[in-house]
């Protein structure tokens, strides 16, 4: 079986989905079901005894020595992670707990399981983690994509902890051997994004009647991937990945954000069409930009392509129409994960503008 941690959050949650509906090796789910933690996004697996969730912390050393030995993964993934950029700029410390402190105690639990395991198992052992691609900074209008050779050059409180994270666990392959991958991966978008993120809030909103709050001049890029690709690739490291080593995942398709916006509410004007018959687009308000906002991310992922023949299957035109789909069709996740929390967040962070 697996172990995949975080997997009650918006990439897990997938992952895990996907991972039952191609394979019977049993998921041990281990999640601590912050605001960002969904077992409604499981739903569709009630019952199914090769998923079995445990609520916890990746920081709980008593709780992971007990589920390693216990279960006798052959395999961790690790998506456990405070991840919105906003929030970390607001309140960092959850994200040196959990992305930094966090990673480190299940580090040590993996270390202490594996060290234990027969000569085979131990070749066979795999731990994946699961991290982004704004480690690397941020990239000028004409810079090449980052490279798994870029240096790691982090401006977010967010990106800080995820390329400490990633650093922790580069050091466990090279000081003590522990088979390691870890995966870079671009913006993702697709079902079961939490409306914090800039494609679900905008539809969220949109829907509501409410703005669309454009952050600066709405020209900063990003490098967009559909959830399922991003998926299908960890599939592929976890299976031929080269342990020691490190891949970045993307889907060869940058847009300025206020690109993705309108395109947005084209196709929500054309599958849902607001009722005094004018565009999504007027609700567009330009707002207050981040601080520090990284201006542009591109990922180069010729090496997973290469070394592993990874290409993703969608294309943002296939992937963003599908997402926007199945977000009207699942307004009650909607409603069920806007919560007197959220709420609080929108508040927080767009005052009235949102
Ligand atoms: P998410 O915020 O939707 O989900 C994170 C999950 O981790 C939640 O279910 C939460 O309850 C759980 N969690 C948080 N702290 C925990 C802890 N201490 N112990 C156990 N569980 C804990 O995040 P996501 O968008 O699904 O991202 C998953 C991973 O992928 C993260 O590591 C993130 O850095 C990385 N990543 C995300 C993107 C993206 O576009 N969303 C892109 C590249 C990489
Ligand atoms: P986000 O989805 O938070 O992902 P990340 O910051 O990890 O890239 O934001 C994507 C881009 O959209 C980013 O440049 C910030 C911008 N953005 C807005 O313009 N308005 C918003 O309300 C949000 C949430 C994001």
């Amino acid at each position: 079986m697996i172990l995949v941690t975080g997997a009650a959050g918006f990439i897990g949650a997938n992952f895990v989905l996907d991972w039952l509906a191609q394979s019977d090796e049993p998921v041990v789910n281990l999640d601590k079901l912050t605001y960002a933690g969904n077992l409604q996004s499981l739903a569709s697996l009630q019952g199914d005894p090769r998923h079995q969730f445990v609520h916890g912390d990746i920081g709980d050393r008593t709780l992971i020595d007990r589920l390693l030995s216990e279960h006798q993964p052959r395999a961790i993934v690790n998506f456990a992670a405070e991840s919105h950029v906003d929030r970390s700029i607001h309140g960092p410390e959850d994200f040196i707990q959990t992305n930094v402190v966090g990673t480190f105690h299940l580090l040590e639990s993996v270390r202490a399981y594996w060290s234990g395991l027969d000569e085979t198992a131990k070749a066979a052992f795999r731990f994946l983690h699961v991290s982004t691609d704004e480690v690397y900074g941020t990239l000028g209008a004409t810079d090449p994509a980052f490279t798994e050779n870029n240096p790691y050059e982090p401006n977010s409180p967010y990106s800080a902890s995820k390329a400490a994270s990633d650093h922790l666990v580069r050091a466990y392959h090279h000081t003590y051997g522990l088979p390691v991958l870890t995966t870079n991966c671009s913006n993702n978008y697709g079902p079961y994004h939490f409306p914090e993120k800039l494609i679900p809030l905008m539809i969220v909103n949109a829907l509501a009647g409410k703005p669309l709050p454009v952050y600066g001049d709405g020209m900063q890029i990003r490098d967009w991937l559909f959830v399922k690709d991003h998926c299908s690739a960890i599939r592929r490291v976890l299976e031929a990945g080269t342990p020691g080593e490190t891949y970045n995942v993307g889907g060869w398709n940058e847009k300025p954000n206020i690109e993705i916006v309108r395109t947005v509410c084209a196709l929500l004007d054309e599958m849902s069409p607001r009722a005094d018959g004018k565009g999504y687009a007027e609700q567009v308000t330009y707002v207050k930009d981040r601080p520090g906002h990284d201006r542009r991310y591109a990922i180069d992922a010729t090496k997973i392509h290469r070394e592993l023949g990874w290409k993703p299957a969608e294309t943002f035109e296939t992937g963003i129409r599908k997402t926007v789909r199945w977000y009207l069709d699942n307004q009650a996740w909607v409603q069920q994960v806007q919560s007197g929390e959220y709420r609080q967040w929108i508040d927080q962070q767009y005052g009235t503008k949102a």
